[in-house]
């Protein structure tokens, strides 16, 4: 039972796309220079009425179409911008799409690549677990911490969240990689706390819950820790690159994939690309394109795919799986 498939996948995106026109009335930028520089040209944010759960619970919704809830045994949502500290996003989750109550619920806090880790997680969870399923989440709001007079990381974020549901497969194959350098330079965002001790006063945190970014370095560390993850991830599973069917990175920058097909050596049409309308959306982005590609009629039973990420931590991972079984969708 060492394999991993998927039986359904959804995402949602908020209707509003902030264009890079519409960018360059609000911040000191180029509509081309973002287009040749990221590959975005424009992304979703949020509604004021639209919350990281409301996403996630539209994007479930769609995953679980025609699926048994009450066989759901795990709930992973994967999201640095939850609505609360406490409930985590997964338990809102078990709430608001009635599933079973002995389930494990859990978040993780792995920045963009989270919905990978949260695949690997759920995947060794489902190892106890005979007959159940796993529901599994990339959920993000990261208008909300995103400084719109930053030019250097406001033209790359949006909103989304993607989600999927998996069992693990007695005849395929599942395979991963993850790793974390542990790093509040390169990438960050403070959480913002009260600091209201009245015996103890101290100020609030100086800095803003913004993302604060270097962003060649990171580039960097993307490319070259994505590729080698990836070479890991196919050591283990015994598989080639020319063997994969379907790759889907972290839609972070268009030429960051650029720059990791080129180091593995993968034909780029197997690539899904989906950066132009929706940006950087963290954890939500491989969720999205998992569930753009499963929908696109791609994908055939006995597919190999690969998903790889990398981000805020500083983190890394990848995984590969063999697809069992066509999804057929009813919307
Ligand atoms: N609009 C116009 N010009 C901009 C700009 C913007 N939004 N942002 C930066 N510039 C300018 C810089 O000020 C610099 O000008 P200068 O040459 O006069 O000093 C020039 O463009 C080049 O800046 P640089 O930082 O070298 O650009 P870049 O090619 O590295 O692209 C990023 C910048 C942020 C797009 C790129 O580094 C990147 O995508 N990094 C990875 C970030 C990421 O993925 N983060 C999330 C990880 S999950």
């Amino acid at each position: 039972m060492n394999g991993l498939t998927i039986l359904g996948t959804g995402s949602y995106t908020p209707p509003f796309a902030l264009t890079n026109k519409m960018l360059e009335t609000i911040v000191d930028t180029d509509s081309e220079w973002i287009k040749l520089r990221t590959g975005i040209l424009s992304r979703a944010i949020a509604a004021e009425s639209e919350t990281t759960l409301s996403m996630a619970t539209a994007a479930a919704q769609k995953a679980l179409d025609g699926l048994d809830r009450s066989k759901i045994g795990a709930v992973i949502a994967a999201t640095i911008t939850p609505d609360y500290l406490t409930p985590s996003l997964s338990c809102l989750l078990q709430r608001d799409l009635g599933l079973p109550t002995d389930i494990a619920a859990i978040d993780i806090n792995c920045a963009c690549s989270g919905f990978v880790m949260a695949m690997k997680t759920a995947h060794t969870l489902l190892a106890d677990m005979p007959g159940r399923t796993a529901l599994i989440i990339g959920a993000e709001m990261l208008s909300r911490v995103t400084d719109y007079t930053d030019r250097a990381t406001c033209v790359l974020f949006g909103d989304g969240a993607g989600a999927a549901v998996i069992r693990r497969d007695a005849a395929g194959t599942f395979a991963s990689d993850c790793g974390a350098v542990g790093n509040a330079e390169l990438l960050s965002c403070r959480a913002q706390y009260l600091c209201n001790n009245p015996f103890m006063p101290r100020p609030r945190d100086a800095e803003p819950g913004a993302i604060a970014m270097n962003g060649q370095e990171v580039f960097r560390f993307a490319i070259e820790t994505c590729s080698e993850s990836v070479k890991r991830t196919l050591t283990r599973a015994c598989a080639e690159v020319d063997s994969v069917n379907h790759f889907i990175f972290h839609q972070a920058n268009r030429r960051i994939i650029d720059g990791i097909v080129r180091k593995l050596g993968i034909t780029p049409e197997k690539c899904v690309i989906n950066i132009e309308n929706h940006g950087n959306t963290s954890s939500a982005t491989c969720a999205v394109a998992l569930d753009d590609l499963f929908r696109s009629g791609k994908v055939n039973a006995g597919n190999r795919i690969v998903m790889a990420a990398f981000g805020g931590g500083l983190t890394y991972a990848s995984a590969y799986f063999t697809q069992s079984e066509e999804i057929k969708y009813n919307d």
